[in-house]
């Protein structure tokens, strides 16, 4: 079984993949992941587009490290890199053998349902509000004592939303057959339960 879950930033849905996973035992992707690891190594020369393309194809999934990737910096700069055909084209072979695993796989980011694997037993569009959405993105920093304000997350959030439903290669955008789940007043556990009721009608 395949799960794909796309959504835009902070809307729960890499809490929600990750306990899916967990539930039933397939393995995990964050796909964002990839495109912060690939601005990680772009840093300073995000302009160069041959450099992202590089990085892209030379990406080791075994070296990823999700805390050092997971600043607000490199979310801003992974959307830059994101919106290149020939970056998102270098990680394609990657994600297609991280979903065909023997089992099957859980795979969270932004186009998983439209382009990575259309054919998902499972489809979810997990969104939130943008003020719920930085709320929680804002006591994720502070919580490890990076410096922010609620104003400069919330202008972040509205900013990436738009770079990466405006871009013509993989735009964020809902899979006719993806099940909507707006995660705004709905605590975790909820969350979770909502998740897996979509998730079990459609296996
Ligand atoms: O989900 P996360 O915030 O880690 O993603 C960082 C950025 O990577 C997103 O803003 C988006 O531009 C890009 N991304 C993407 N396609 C995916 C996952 C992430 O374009 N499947």
């Amino acid at each position: 079984m395949i799960i794909a879950i796309d959504g835009p930033a902070a809307s729960g849905k890499g809490t929600l993949a990750r306990r899916l996973a967990a539930h039933y035992g397939l393995p995990h992707l964050d796909t964002g992941l990839l495109y912060r690891a690939v601005a990680a190594r772009c840093l300073g020369r995000l302009d160069d587009e041959a450099a992202s393309e590089d990085a892209a194809r030379t990406l080791d999934v075994a070296t990823l490290d999700p805390e050092a990737l997971r600043t607000a910096e490199l979310g801003e700069a992974a959307s830059v890199v994101a919106a290149r055909p020939s970056v998102r084209a270098a990680l394609l072979a990657l994600q297609h053998r991280f979903a065909a695993q023997p089992g099957g796989a859980v795979l969270d980011g932004r186009d998983i349902g439209t382009v990575i694997c259309p054919k998902a037993e499972a489809k979810l569009f997990v969104t939130a509000t943008p003020e719920v959405r930085a709320a929680r993105r804002f006591r994720e920093l502070e919580g490890r004592g990076e410096p922010a304000t609620f104003e400069a997350v919330l202008a972040d959030i509205r900013k990436r939303d738009a770079r990466d439903s405006a871009r013509s290669s993989a735009p964020l955008v809902k899979a006719d057959d993806a099940v909507l789940l707006d995660t705004s007043t709905l605590d975790i556990p909820s969350a979770f339960a909502a998740a897996l009721s979509i998730v079990e009608a459609r296996r």
